[in-house]
């Protein structure tokens, strides 16, 4: 694939839920890329910030109208791998399992639990195209995680390094049970755009990490009995307050 850019880029960001652009940004240009896959959530955003050139997207749409199902994630990461992104940071809201993950919380999951179901999970189902059965033991780049994690540190920000991330199907948040059984699995964290972004990321051979804001306990874990998507949003604006100086810390090294 050719390159749009003749800069290379020092990082791409897939802003999710509460990130829909990138504050800060300077000399932006906008890309609207044709993918074999079809469009991308919206135009990618190329622009400087902290002295480096970086690309946004916004995974629902810059006025946030894809619901996760429907992402086109293939066009996303695609989009961006072609414009030069050799590293990619997708900013998720989540939902916390483990008691120490309450609202607002940030974490650099380690793991992840797919329970998305009819999704487009790979650039190999094109007739034609190699088959690849790429290793997926450690999902996230480690080395991308620690720059995030010595990153936030660097900002004054507490990120919890590990944990496992279940990905749901959504749109609707989950039930107490559902909850309860992915905390037997193993999860700590729910959201519902980890994947397949993540995979996608691996075939191309994007280093791909995840930065995950806590906006709620999930189902069953908190003290509430409902959960109410004004306060999951309210707890996301604080979050993602922390997010560009997080980024800003991880473009200096
Ligand atoms: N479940 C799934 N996804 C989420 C949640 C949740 O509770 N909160 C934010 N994203």
């Amino acid at each position: 694939m050719p390159h749009h850019e003749t800069t290379p880029l020092d990082l791409a960001v897939i802003g999710g839920s509460g990130l829909y652009n990138f504050p800060g940004l300077e000399n932006a240009e906008r890309h609207t890329v044709d993918t074999p896959y079809g469009p991308a959530s919206g135009d990618i955003v190329v622009g400087d910030f902290a002295g480096k050139r970086i690309a946004f997207l916004a995974r629902h749409g810059e006025s946030h109208t894809l619901p996760p199902h429907r992402v086109n994630y293939r066009a996303n990461v695609w989009a961006l791998h072609s414009l030069g992104a050799r590293r990619v940071v997708g900013v998720n809201a989540v939902g916390g399992i483990r008691d120490d993950m309450g609202p607002r919380v940030i974490v650099v999951p380690d793991q992840l639990i797919d329970y998305t179901h009819g999704r487009l999970t790979s650039y190999c189902d094109v007739e034609g195209a190699e088959v690849k059965h790429i290793d997926f033991s450690e999902p996230y780049a480690e080395s991308l995680r620690r720059q995030l994690l010595d990153a936030a540190r660097a900002a004054g920000v507490a990120a919890i390094d590990g944990g496992c991330y279940g990905a749901t199907q959504g749109p609707r948040l989950e039930t107490r049970a559902e909850i309860a059984r992915m905390k037997r699995d193993g999860c700590d964290l729910v959201g519902m755009t980890g994947m397949p972004e993540a995979v996608l990321a691996r075939e191309l051979e994007l280093d791909y990490a995840c930065l995950a804001l806590v906006a709620n306990f999930a189902a069953g874990c908190g003290d509430e009995a409902e959960i109410s998507i004004e306060e999951i949003f309210a707890h996301l604006a604080a979050a993602t307050a922390d997010v560009p100086r997080i980024l800003a810390e991880l473009l200096r090294v």
